[in-house]
C-alpha cells in the first residue's frame, strides 16, 4: 500500500523523504514522487517504477527549503504512471494520499461542472482540488482540510502542503495509518515508524478522524471538528539496524534466519518458572501506553477470569495470518475443548456472522492495519463479543481497537511475504491454547510443564532446520522444471500446506495449491502427472500412516514427490523424489518447524527465477484498503 513521508526541519527535505520512502518500500508500490517548497514555489518530481527512477530524476536537481512531502503509490484508481503518481498539485496545494475515496465519481462530476481541469485518473487529485477551492475562501490550510472532510467517503489518510504557508503541514487520518515523529526543531509524519526511526524515537500515533498540524517547532492534534486533543508521545526502543539487511541478500532471508530468536522473544514474556502466565493482556485497559505499567499478577487474574467465561472462539484474519489462525483452531480445540471457528476477515465481515454470548473474537494481523480484519474486530465489538488482538505492530489500528492485546514480538518484518510473524504467531497461539486448557482445567500442572519444555526447545530445533538450508536450495533447483505444485498435509500440516503453496505463488509466481491430503481422491488426483510436483508434509504424528497412503496414491499416478518428514525415515525416502528431514517435535509444534523449509524453498526458487523476493509484484505489505 502507499507510503507517505512529510518533513519540516533544517535537514534537506529531499534526503529525509527519500530515506523514509526507502524504508517504506516493503509496503509495495509502483511509482513515487516528492514535492518540496522553497520561496513560495513547489518543486514537484514524480517517476514511474521504483524509487531508483525517482532518484535518477532528481540527481541533477538542486533542492532547497525546509518542508516537503513524498509518496510511494500502490495503484488503486488509474494505472501506474507518472501522471497518476503523487504528490498531486493543484493551485499551490500539494497532496499525498493513501486509501480510497469511494464517492470519487460524484466529486469528479461536481468538479468538472465547476470547470476544474483534472490531470490524472486518481481519486487523490480530486481531494487536492477540493482543498485548493476551500483554501481560497478560508486562507487557512487546516480549516480548508477540516471543511472538506465531510464531502469524502471511504478510508483515507492525507498530508497536505500549501505554497502560501511554508511552515505548515496538515495531515488527516481515517483508515490507513499515520504516525507523527517528534524532533528538535523538526517534525515528521509518515505511514509507519520505520520511515523515521533513524531520526527520532518519539512518536504520536493518529487515531481515525484526527487532524494534525505540524510546524517546525510544534505539533498540534485536533478532532475533525477542530477540538484540540492532548496526547503524550510514546518512546520506541527500536534500533535503526533492525530495519537494515545486516549482510543478508534480502530482508526475507534475514527474517527467515531471525526466526529462532524471534520465536524465543515471542514466548519470553509469557513463561514464568516453566508455567504459562500471559503477560499484560490488558483486557479493558484503554490506554495502550499503560500496558507496560500494569500489575502483571492482577492482569493475569483478569485474563483468567475473562477466559473462564468463554464458550466459543472465532479466529479472524487474512492470508498467512489466517493460516496461522487455522492451526490455532486445532491447538485450542485439542487442548481446551472450546469450539473454534476460523474465518477470512473479508468473509466474516459481510456474512452476518452469528456470535453467541460468551464468545471471544481473536484477530490476527502482523501489520495491525489490514482493513478487513479491522472491520471484523469492529463488527465483533458491535455484536458484544470480547475481542483480543494478536499483532506485531504495537499501537496499530487493530491493537488499539481490541479489548485485549497480545504481540508476536517478532521485530519489524520488512519482506512483503510474512515469515517470522507467522512462526511467532504460532508460538503465541500455543501459549493461548495452553492457557485455555488450564482455565478449563483440562491440563494438569505436569502436562503444562511438558508442553512448556517442548516449546522452549523450538528455537534450537529451528536452528537445525536452518542448517539444512543447502538441501532446500538444491530442492528448489529441482522444482523449477515443474508446471504446477500441490502441497498436502493433514491436521495441523494442512494449513502449513496452504501456507507453503501461498509462499510459492507470491514469490515464484507459480501455480500452487494447498490441500488437505485426505481430499486428494475428491478431485486433485486428476491433476497428477509427471509435470506436477507434490510437496507432502508428513510429520510423525497421529496422521502419519494415513498421509503415507496418500503419498503412495500420488506416486502410483506418476506424481513427483518431495516429502518433509520427521528425522531420517527410510520408508519416506524410498517413495520420494526428494526427502527433506525436519527435527522431531510434538504435533502442536511441528508447524513452526515444517514451515521453514517451505519459506526457504520458495525464497530460493524465486531467486533462481530472478524475481524481486522482498517486494513481489502486485503485492503490498500492509493492506489498508479492502
Ligand atoms: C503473505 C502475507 C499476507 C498477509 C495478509 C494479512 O505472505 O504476508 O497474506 O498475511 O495480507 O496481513 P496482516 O497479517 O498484516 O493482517
Amino acid at each position: 500500500m502507499c507510503g507517505i513521508v512529510g518533513y519540516l526541519g533544517n535537514l534537506n527535505p529531499k534526503d529525509v523523504i527519500i530515506s523514509g520512502l526507502k524504508k517504506l518500500e516493503y509496503r509495495g508500490y509502483d511509482s513515487a514522487g516528492l514535492a518540496i517548497l522553497h520561496n513560495g514555489e513547489t518543486k514537484l518530481i514524480r517517476a514511474l517504477g521504483k524509487l531508483k527512477s525517482l532518484e535518477e530524476k532528481i540527481t541533477s536537481e538542486q533542492f532547497n527549503g525546509h518542508i516537503g512531502i513524498g509518496h510511494t503509490r500502490w495503484a488503486t484508481h488509474g494505472v501506474p504512471s507518472e501522471r497518476n503518481a503523487h504528490p498531486h498539485k493543484v493551485r499551490g496545494i500539494s497532496l499525498v494520499h493513501n486509501g480510497i475515496i469511494e464517492n470519487y465519481l460524484d466529486i469528479k462530476e461536481e468538479l468538472v461542472k465547476q470547470g476544474a481541469k483534472i490531470n490524472s485518473d486518481t481519486d487523490s487529485e480530486l481531494v487536492a482540488h477540493l482543498i485548493a477551492n476551500e483554501v481560497e475562501i478560508t486562507k487557512d490550510l487546516k480549516k480548508a482540510v477540516e471543511n472538506i472532510l465531510d464531502k469524502l467517503k471511504g478510508a483515507f489518510s492525507i498530508v497536505v502542503m500549501w505554497e502560501k504557508n511554508p511552515n505548515e503541514l496538515i495531515a488527516f487520518k481515517d483508515g490507513p495509518p499515520l504516525v507523527v515523529g517528534l524532533g528538535k526543531s523538526e517534525n515528521f509524519v509518515a505511514s509507519d515508524v520505520q520511515a523515521l526511526i533513524s531520526y527520532t524515537n518519539q512518536f504520536i500515533y493518529l487515531n481515525d478522524r484526527e487532524v494534525v498540524q505540524l510546524s517546525q517547532e510544534k505539533v498540534r492534534l485536533f478532532s475533525s471538528q477542530g477540538v484540540a486533543i492532548e496526547r503524550k508521545p510514546i518512546v520506541l526502543n527500536w534500533s535503526p539496524e533492525l530495519v537494515e539487511k545486516q549482510g543478508f541478500s534480502h530482508f526475507m532471508l534475514k527474517e527467515i534466519y531471525e526466526q529462532p530468536r524471534a520465536v524465543a522473544m515471542a514466548m519470553e514474556p509469557h513463561i514464568l518458572n516453566h508455567r504459562v502466565v500471559l503477560k499484560n493482556v490488558g483486557f479493558h485497559e484503554k490506554d495502550l501506553h499503560h500496558l507496560d505499567q500494569i500489575d502483571p499478577l492482577k492482569d493475569w487474574e483478569t485474563t483468567q477470569k475473562e477466559f473462564s467465561k468463554i464458550e466459543r472462539i472465532f479466529i479472524i484474519a487474512c492470508g498467512t495470518s489466517f493460516y496461522a489462525g487455522q492451526i490455532g483452531k486445532y491447538l485450542i480445540e485439542n487442548l481446551s475443548q472450546i469450539p473454534v471457528e476460523t474465518d477470512i476477515a473479508s468473509e466474516f465481515r459481510y456474512r452476518q456472522p452469528i456470535i453467541p454470548k460468551n464468545s471471544l473474537v481473536l484477530t490476527i494481523s502482523q501489520s495491525g492495519e489490514t482493513a478487513d480484519t479491522l472491520a471484523a474486530i469492529r463488527l465483533a465489538k458491535e455484536k458484544g463479543a470480547l475481542t483480543l488482538s494478536l499483532c506485531n505492530v504495537k499501537n496499530s489500528s487493530i491493537d488499539r481497537e481490541a479489548h485485549g492485546h497480545l504481540y508476536m514480538n517478532a521485530g519489524p518484518e520488512i519482506g512483503v511475504a510474512s515469515t517470522k510473524a507467522f512462526t511467532t504467531t504460532l508460538v503465541v497461539l500455543n501459549l493461548l491454547a495452553i492457557t485455555f486448557g488450564k482455565v478449563k482445567k483440562l491440563i494438569s500442572e505436569e502436562q503444562e510443564l511438558t508442553l512448556v519444555q517442548e516449546l522452549l526447545s523450538i528455537p534450537s530445533k529451528m536452528e537445525v532446520v536452518l542448517s539444512y538450508d543447502k538441501y532446500f536450495q538444491t530442492a528448489a533447483e529441482n522444482l523449477k522444471k515443474f508446471k504446477g505444485f500441490l502441497f498436502m498435509g493433514r491436521g495441523v500440516s494442512y494449513p502449513i500446506a496452504m501456507e507453503g503453496a501461498l509462499k510459492l505463488k507470491e514469490l515464484a509466481y507459480l501455480h500452487a495449491e494447498g490441500y488437505a491430503a485426505g481430499e486428494m481422491k475428491h478431485g486433485p488426483l486428476a491433476l497428477i502427472d509427471e509435470r506436477m510436483a507434490i510437496v507432502m508434509i508428513v510429520p510423525h504424528d497421529a496422521n502419519f500412516e494415513k498421509t503415507v497412503s496418500n503419498l503412495e496414491e500420488a506416486k502410483a499416478r506418476g506424481g513427483q514427490i518431495i516429502t518433509l518428514g520427521s528425522g531420517e525415515n527410510e520408508r519416506l525416502k524410498s517413495i520420494s523424489l526428494t526427502y527433506l528431514p525436519v527435527p522431531k517435535a510434538e504435533w502442536n509444534l511441528n508447524p513452526i518447524l515444517y514451515v521453514v523449509p517451505m519459506q526457504l524453498m520458495a525464497f530460493h526458487l524465486a531467486c533462481i527465477l530472478g524475481y524481486d523476493v522482498d517486494q513481489p509484484r502486485n503485492l503490498a505489505k500492509s493492506v489498508t484498503v479492502e
